[in-house]
């Protein structure tokens, strides 16, 4: 492998090379390939005040939504189809061309605008997956107000969360999501998210979809149709490079969500590069993340990406299986020609369940012929995914790792520069921008092949994030105090003698549960909540559909034990295990846990979950030297035997 390495490595390598070493010219040269109403002079500019964060094309003007949509109408592809809504929950299709869906962001922002929402307003979008979310992310683009999308699956709780962090101006929802087996009432759930956040938005635009209707009785509350019935289509807003375009919300080691800031300028130049660079598809070309828009792969490659890149977009409102089988998603390459399909490992593993040795997809007579290459992100990809992957769809199966806060690749297997070798269980190597170094805890770079904490040298390439949504000091401490001039990305790993990189593990306490990011911390607030609970710790346990689990270790209070009624606990497991579905929400799949005696401690009181980790894992693990009791550590692994496959 390594001759071949060699000789192929030299495209991807000298394009690599340059993009580290002239960062200013080759991303200068990128920002010629999108549109500016002002171009920029200079590429990358040191913050004044974070020499660790780059103001990308700083001094130059844009609009994110011009980008998407009114360049290629004006280049006269505005009969193209810019994107597919395909619901199998509720039997629906549409498609929008560009000029149709121009015309709808259009009067949407110009209803916006009429409301008094002007550039850097807040608008917090609560929807499921209809085109109405893409035209109202657009739509604040186009006036160059900040969207922040708050995935459907999660409480109202953590939306009131959101709501008093982002300080909306509006809120936009609709009457319900859909899932395979019950239908969920948003606006419900956006009332009670008013009712526990201090601050309240001027207004709720709220459209109505027909398999449920909401009650508009709110303060405030318009309902879509009327929203937009006297509205004029407004122009867009130029807006400088470095102003914020979004804000996401990710999990972080507390319960408190961290808002990732987006920009304008590095966000559009990054993303249109990848998507020629890394996915290899040509305007034109149907483009399907099988995501959901409440995550950053649904901004990054359900919406902005493909649109600034002239491809139709899917909007898939289905899951892998069950709607209405494990051939979703080849009927849905076949029906619509997919270039390129992206989902999470997750997803293929759900189908790879129904379908072990691929006979369903071959009975099924699905016409693949189109589909180029599957890309797989979201969490670590299992080999056995991945061969299952390419055996049956028999295009390259690329794993590429990223994060909400990087905004796309890290690492990738950039097809449109040169495919290299596929390595599983390998992201395979960092994509041009991202200059990535494995080291142990002084922040000295490891060993080749061994494992360190992966970080990258600041600046971070356009496209990344600028920074947590009022919050600095969250910004400075949680990514750059650590490792001086180093980006943390959190995630531990190794580099191997090729350069291919191996992403094992967290360093810190999240867990990623069906290629979802989410807080232990947070389960473990809601759970010590819980009157009888004297404490807990949430750990993640391998799970073999999901990637992981959430298992929570249970302390009671003394003398809780009695007041049960046949001895066991399985009443107060049952209440925690609402409290997390009603406070943070069913994506959380907190389901299991175990009532212990005491969590393993160290003597000056620090809980062991990387210990319990290994434990669950099956891993191998010394007894740590400071341990305070040892016997609480052999109770656990006994505990966790019941709920660990
Ligand atoms: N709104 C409301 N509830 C939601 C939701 C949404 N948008 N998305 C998920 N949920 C609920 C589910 O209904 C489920 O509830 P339940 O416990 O009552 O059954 C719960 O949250 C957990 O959801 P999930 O983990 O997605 O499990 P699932 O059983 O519904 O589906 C898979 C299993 C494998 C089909 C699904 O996890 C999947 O498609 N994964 C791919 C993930 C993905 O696309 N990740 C994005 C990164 S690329
Ligand atoms: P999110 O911010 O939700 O996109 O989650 C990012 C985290 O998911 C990363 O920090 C990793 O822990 C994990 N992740 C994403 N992609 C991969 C991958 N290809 N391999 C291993 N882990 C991944």
């Amino acid at each position: 492998m390594s001759l071949q390495m060699s000789s192929l490595e030299k495209s991807f390598e000298s394009i690599y090379q340059q993009s580290i070493k002239e960062p200013n010219q080759f991303w200068l040269e990128a920002a010629q390939n999108i549109h500016w109403s002002k171009p920029p002079i200079e590429a990358c500019e040191l913050n004044d005040e974070d020499r660790n964060v780059a103001d990308w094309f700083k001094g130059g003007q844009l609009n994110s939504c011009y980008n998407a949509l009114d360049c290629h109408v004006e280049s006269g592809f505005g009969e193209q189809i810019a994107l597919i809504y395909e619901s199998p929950v509720t039997g629906k299709s549409q498609s929008f061309s560009f000029n149709e869906l121009l015309g709808q962001v259009a009067v949407f922002a110009g209803a916006l605008m009429s409301k008094g929402i002007e550039k850097g307003d807040r608008v917090v979008i609560y929807m499921p997956m209809i085109p109405q979310a893409v035209i109202a992310m657009l739509a604040c683009a186009r006036i160059g107000a900040v969207h922040s999308v708050v995935f459907g699956g999660f409480a109202a709780n953590e939306l009131a969360v959101r709501i008093d962090d982002a300080l909306p101006k509006a809120i936009i929802s609709a009457s319900c999501g859909i899932e395979i087996n019950r239908v969920i009432d948003y606006k419900t759930l956006l009332d009670s998210a008013l009712e526990f956040s201090s601050h309240q938005p001027d207004f709720q635009v709220i459209f109505q979809r027909e398999e449920h209707q909401a009650k508009i009785t709110q303060n405030g509350d318009v309902d879509w149709s009327d929203f937009v019935i006297d509205a004029q289509p407004v122009g867009c807003v130029a807006v400088d490079a470095t102003d914020p375009l979004y804000i996401l919300y990710t999990s972080g080691t507390t319960g408190k969500p961290k808002g990732v800031i987006r920009d304008n300028g590095g966000h559009c130049v990054a993303l249109k590069w990848s998507m020629q660079n890394i996915y290899n598809v040509s305007p034109g070309e149907v483009f399907w993340a099988a995501s959901d828009i409440g995550w950053v792969v649904g901004h990054s490659y359900i919406v902005y990406g493909p649109l600034f890149n002239r491809n139709t977009t899917v909007l898939y409102e289905g899951k892998p299986i069950g709607t209405p089988d494990c051939n979703a998603f080849w009927s849905v390459i076949d029906k619509y020609r997919v270039g390129v399909l992206f989902t999470a490992p997750t997803a293929i593993r759900a189908i790879k369940k129904e379908d072990p040795d691929g006979q369903v997809l071959k009975q099924s007579g699905c016409d693949l012929s189109t589909l180029k290459a599957l890309f797989l992100a979201g969490e670590r990809s299992d080999p056995d995914t991945l061969v299952w992957a390419e055996r049956n769809l028999k295009v390259p199966v690329i794993d590429h790792w990223w994060q909400t806060e990087t905004g796309w690749s890290i690492c990738a297997n950039c097809l449109g520069i040169e495919q290299l070798p596929v390595v599983h269980g390998s992201p395979t190597r960092p994509v041009p921008g991202y200059q990535l170094e494995a080291v142990d805890k002084l922040g000295n770079p490891v060993s080749t092949g061994q494992i360190g904490a992966l970080v990258i040298k600041a600046p971070l390439p356009p496209g990344t994030f600028k920074g947590l949504w009022r919050n600095p000091a969250r910004f400075e401490q949680g990514y750059f105090a650590k490792f001086n001039g180093y980006y943390e990305t959190g995630d531990a790993g190794y580099i191997d003698e090729n350069g291919y990189v191996f992403v094992m593990s967290r360093t810190d306490d999240i867990i990623n549960v069906a290629g979802h990011r989410l807080s232990t911390g947070a389960i473990e607030e809601v759970i010590a909540s819980h009157p009888d609970v004297a404490e807990c710790a949430v750990i993640g346990v391998p799970c073999e559909l999901k990637g992981e689990k959430p298992v929570a270790l249970i302390v009671l209070n003394g003398g809780v034990k009695s007041q049960t009624s046949d001895g066991t606990f399985d009443e107060i497991q049952n209440e925690t295990i609402k409290l997390v579905r009603q406070q943070l929400g069913a994506v959380y799949s907190y389901k299991s846990s175990v009532v212990v005696d005491g969590l393993p401690k160290t003597r000056s009181g620090k809980v062991l979950r990387g210990t319990m980790k290994k434990i669950a894992k099956h891993e191998k693990y010394d007894m740590p030297a400071t341990i305070d009791d040892p016997t609480t550590l052999t109770k656990v692994t006994e505990a966790l035997s019941s709920v660990v496959d």
